[in-house]
């Protein structure tokens, strides 16, 4: 059974195996863990068999007026089961109460995004593709160092 939560609590980076699929550096599963418990929302399909995540989707943001959503994945032997347009529903659900709600993708995915009252337009972005696996922490103060780890434990 597939079961949808909006909290990390009780999870562990063994159970945010497998994402980043195709990418070169990919975070590792404790940094994926702390990008969903930093987020402004989230919302991650757990198989309740095994107790690994094996969807997730969340969103960052100024808590008032816009929403950003970085990333949604589906595992592969997971997809297309209506497990990743459930996670987008719950998220823009949790989201409800804000005016900009933005993601990019690929343009051979707009029409999954359409479904859920999303609509096309042009935009910008910039890569620092030497950063994939996520900013160094080694140059933050010990506090912020350990607020950030704290956040995944
Ligand atoms: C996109 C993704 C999250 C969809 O997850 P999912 O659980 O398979 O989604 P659903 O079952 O709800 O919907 C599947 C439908 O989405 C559409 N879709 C999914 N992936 C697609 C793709 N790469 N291109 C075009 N349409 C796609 C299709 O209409 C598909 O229908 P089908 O199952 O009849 O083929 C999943 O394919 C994934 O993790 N992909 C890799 C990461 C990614 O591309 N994320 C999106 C970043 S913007």
């Amino acid at each position: 059974m597939i079961e949808y939560r909006t909290s990390t609590d009780a999870l562990l980076p063994e159970h945010v195996h497998g994402f980043f699929v195709g990418w070169p550096s990919p975070p590792s599963p404790s940094t994926l863990l702390a990008l969903l418990h930093n987020a402004l929302h989230r919302v991650v399909a757990i198989d309740t068999e095994t107790g690994n995540v094996i969807g997730f989707i969340y969103a960052v943001g100024d808590g008032i007026l816009s929403a950003y959503i970085p990333l949604l994945e589906v595992l592969p032997a997971y997809q297309h089961k209506g497990i990743g347009g459930e996670l987008v529903q719950r998220l823009i659900e949790e989201l409800r109460e804000y005016y900009m709600i933005d993601l990019c993708c690929d343009e051979g995915l707009t029409e999954f995004y359409q479904r859920f009252g999303m609509t096309p337009v042009t935009g910008m972005v910039k890569r620092n593709y030497s950063k994939q696996a996520g900013r160094s922490i080694t140059g933050q103060t010990t506090v912020q160092k350990e607020c950030a780890i704290s956040r995944v434990q």
